[in-house]
């Protein structure tokens, strides 16, 4: 069967309108990840971007950004290091906040998750108003890695999120929007 990536990944995200409230429509990964065909194909497009790139960790976004990132190390041999929502990390952590659309969140990671120097690719599922990854970015950097990518499965562009992020100096791929 001869398909392309990402379309075949776009037309398996499942839109679901007004959700979590009227006016939003939430791209939905479950289902690709559900499907093993799609979830071999996302993963696919992500090892073959980043084999070669001397990578030294992948770096994912609580929660859904668990779910590429650590399949993606595994795949690319290499570690994982968790960004994740604020409290849930038990020894000495570093914290970033950022803006949500009531109020804020925080970020937080390991101290010892990242070395000086290391080239970390930070994932999510989803770019929407770049909030999440750029304190995530924050965070790395703060650490001394270098962060060589970050990417997602989604762009949101009407958003500005990755644009946003591309105006920090961070380069960003998306799979589709
Ligand atoms: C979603 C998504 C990204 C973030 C994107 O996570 O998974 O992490 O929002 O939004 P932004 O670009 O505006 O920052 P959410 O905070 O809903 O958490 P979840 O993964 O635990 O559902
Ligand atoms: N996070 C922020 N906006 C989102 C959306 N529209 N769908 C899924 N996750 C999101």
């Amino acid at each position: 069967m001869q398909i392309d990536p990402t379309q075949y990944i776009r037309q398996i995200i499942r839109n679901v309108p007004d959700w979590p409230k009227p006016g939003v429509t939430f791209r939905d990964i479950t289902t690709v990840l559900q499907d093993p065909r799609s979830f071999r194909v996302l993963i696919d497009l992500f090892v073959y971007r980043y084999m070669g790139q001397k990578l030294d960790l992948v770096a994912g976004v609580d929660a859904r950004g668990f779910i590429v990132g650590s399949v993606l190390a595994y795949e690319l041999n290499l570690g994982f290091v968790p960004v994740r929502k604020k409290g849930k990390l038990p020894f000495n952590t570093v914290a970033e906040e950022y803006s949500l659309e009531y109020g804020n969140a925080s970020v937080e990671m390991h101290t010892d998750s990242v070395r000086p120097g290391q080239r970390v690719l930070l994932i999510d599922d989803l770019i929407a108003t770049g909030g999440t990854l750029l304190a995530a970015a924050r965070l790395l950097q703060r650490l001394g890695a270098n962060v060589v990518e970050a990417a997602a499965i989604i762009d949101l562009p009407e958003l500005g999120g990755s644009q946003a992020v591309k105006d920090s100096g961070l380069s960003v791929y998306t799979v589709c929007s």
